[in-house]
């Protein structure tokens, strides 16, 4: 797929196709074009061929990002089924240059991704190449220049995305702990500017980080904690991000019932996030130091599986009354934070699909955003608006922090109420935050929208890499801060 910008008059342009935008119908807003056309015959939603004309008339809700990517979605997948090679479109423009670019480039390239890896007919992926032009545009602010910055961007997050979205949905069988350790050992030998540490069960017993290591014991694949640096000259700040990167969990001991249990090779995606997102950063060269910690590992059931009524002695020294072996994901995440932090983050941001609770809360598109400063959670829900993601602040509250207590360890994994899980979580992790990160920690329960189980807007089925664009869209956001 290619993308280019162009300030040549679109009717200048040679492409096989056009496209022309209808909003209420209307066609005259952002085309020029004088084809006729029968709109009784259209009924108003997603894409309508004009084969004379060769004239692709394309929905657009509203004039939003958020439309502008589904209306770009929607011409990509009509068009890659004509037998055509390049495609012309006038330009979306709505309030930023930059954004309004990204998202056309999101839209177009989100709707390209496939995952066929394990399809014996593999259809031909299709390489169209969509010229976008700016002759239309009568906006004194259009700056050809953040065009370009915004195609950029759209494309860099939107190969990193499908970059994720591999990982994720990449099947138990294949993909163990090794082999997500093998991708980022990849991913940093491809990108002189990403170093990559694995940690293997040895470094995991040495650093006492027995709460990870107990969820791996039943696993036939050993763990690995993989460690990302990207370190640019002129950093500005420090971001660590750490991810869940459960390859499988089956429950463990307290098994998951069948139909729960089916899916959960995406339990892997806040790390496979977490990998996507230093891509990301550092092909933007953007000037913050990040780490990405992902702890890689199975739960599995065995002679040797961790227990309910197990006590687990933590990196941080703090003590865990195991009573579900199925919670295990913030078993992993409290010594990999305690990892993170001896980094000495300015920010401390974890992703993991983490609890069911978050999904039966917030439902299946947005994300959950827990922490202890609320103007950090504040500034962040501005940046995941700004990506396209959904995403809302869950608060803490003194009652809640009651039900995790234990009656024979420091704290419990389970709480002791059925309501409230996904903040019950938040809270065990909170335990394993040293005093002086407080207040720099985000935790983000990317459990509802990381798996698309019923495509919607321009997500098909299967992983969307949630998490990435948001938290890719804050770091940005701290370089405008800092000028
Ligand atoms: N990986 C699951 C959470 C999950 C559930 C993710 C559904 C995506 C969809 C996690 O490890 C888990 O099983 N959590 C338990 C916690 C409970 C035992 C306290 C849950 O949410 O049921
Ligand atoms: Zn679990
Ligand atoms: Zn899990």
């Amino acid at each position: 797929m290619k993308i280019e910008f162009s300030t040549k008059k679109i009717e200048q342009i040679k492409a096989d196709l056009e496209l022309v935008f209808v909003v209420n119908k209307n066609i005259k807003k952002f085309s020029k074009s004088k084809a006729v056309f029968d709109f009784t015959q259209y009924k108003g939603e997603g894409t309508c061929l004009d084969i004379e004309n060769k004239i692709l008339y394309v929905e657009l809700k509203e004039l939003d990002y958020e439309s502008i990517r589904l209306a770009f979605s929607d011409a990509f997948k009509f068009a890659s089924k004509l037998n055509i090679k390049s495609i012309k479109s006038p330009c979306i423009l709505h309030e930023c240059v930059v954004k309004s670019f990204v998202a056309m480039a999101e839209g177009f390239l989100f709707a390209s991704y496939e995952f066929n890896k394990y399809k014996s007919e593999k259809k031909d992926s299709k390489d169209l190449k969509l010229i976008i032009s700016s002759s239309e545009i009568n906006n004194k602010n259009f700056s050809a220049n953040e065009a370009k910055i915004g195609l950029e961007r759209g494309e860099i997050l939107a190969l990193a995305c499908a970059f994720t979205k591999d990982i994720v949905n990449d099947i138990p069988q294949n993909y163990t702990p090794l082999k997500m350790a093998e991708d980022a050992k990849n991913l940093a030998k491809k990108d002189k500017n990403i170093t990559c540490k694995i940690h293997d069960e040895k470094f995991l017993e040495k650093e006492k980080m027995n709460a990870f290591l107990a969820v791996n014991r039943a696993s036939v694949h050993p763990p690995r904690l993989i460690h990302l640096s990207y370190k640019p000259k002129n950093a500005k700040k420090r971001v660590v991000f750490v991810g869940k990167g459960l390859t499988y969990d089956s429950g463990g001991l307290s098994l998951k019932p069948a139909d729960y249990m089916l899916t959960m090779k995406y339990d892997k995606s806040g790390g496979a996030a977490a990998m996507g997102i230093i891509k990301a950063i550092s092909e933007l060269g953007l000037e913050i130091e990040v780490h990405s910690i992902i702890g890689a590992t199975e739960n599995m059931i065995g002679g040797d599986a961790y227990k309910p009524d197990d006590v687990l002695i933590s990196r941080e020294g703090v003590s865990i009354e195991v009573r579900n072996t199925d919670a295990e994901g913030r078993l992993v995440l409290a010594d990999c934070l305690s990892y993170a932090q001896d980094l000495k983050p300015d920010i401390l941001i974890d992703l993991a699909t983490l609890t069911g609770a978050c999904v039966v809360g917030l439902g299946e598109y947005t994300t959950g955003i827990m922490g202890n400063n609320e103007k950090l959670q504040n500034d962040f829900y501005e940046s995941s608006k700004k990506s396209g993601e959904y995403a809302t602040v869950l608060h803490f509250n003194p009652y809640l922090k009651e039900l995790i207590k234990s009656n024979i360890a420091d704290v419990s994994n389970t709480s002791s109420s059925r309501y409230g899980g996904a903040i019950t979580a938040g809270l065990f992790l909170e335990k394993f935050i040293r005093k002086e990160f407080k207040d720099k920690w985000l935790h983000l329960d990317i459990a509802g929208p990381a798996y698309v189980e019923k495509a919607w807007s321009y997500h098909s089925f299967g992983a969307s890499a949630a998490g990435l664009r948001m938290c890719v869209n804050f770091v940005i956001s701290l370089l405008r801060k800092e000028k």
